[in-house]
């Protein structure tokens, strides 16, 4: 088994920086490099029949704010060096889609998220990755 790349995946919840702390002793100790990954996921709609797509400037202010209030901060406050890597889309298959594609040995999620509403109508994040990532995962409660 390889250990050369982790990735941590955050949603600002307590539960994902936790995971993001676990994510970063564990490159220390192995020497693994860690990339961060978050998804913006659009307004309920896109992915329906109904609804119109977000604007452009509704989308880019998303993309914005993940960057400079969520990803930057984190990698700020790491002593380790940290890749931060944003995806648009649904976030259990892009984070699944980036494992694959970028061979990560192990990810790291928080057992519980950013959205109770998100929880009850679409299934947990966290429960299927734990069931259909291409690598190990590791759940931080
Ligand atoms: N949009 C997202 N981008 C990156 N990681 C996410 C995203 N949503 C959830 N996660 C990861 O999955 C974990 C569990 O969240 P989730 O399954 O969505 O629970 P909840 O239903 O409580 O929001 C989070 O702590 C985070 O690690
Ligand atoms: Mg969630």
């Amino acid at each position: 088994m390889q250990l050369s790349k982790f990735a941590v995946a955050v949603d600002g919840s307590p539960e994902s920086k936790r995971a993001v702390a676990a994510a970063a002793k564990f490159s220390e100790i192995t020497g693994a490099e860690l990339q961060l990954i978050t998804v913006v996921r659009p307004p309920e709609g896109w992915w329906g029949i109904e609804g119109s797509p977000p604007t452009p400037e509704a989308m880019s202010s998303a993309i914005a704010s993940a960057r400079n209030e969520l990803l930057a901060p984190i990698q700020k406050s790491l002593e380790i060096e940290t890749e931060a890597v944003l995806e648009v889309g649904e976030p259990g298959g892009a984070i699944i889609n980036f494992c694959s594609e970028n061979d990560i040995d192990m990810l790291f999620v928080g057992r519980r998220g950013a959205g109770v509403v998100e929880r009850v109508m679409m299934g947990s994040v966290a429960d299927r990755l734990a069931h259909n990532a291409p690598c190990p995962v590791v759940i931080v409660p």
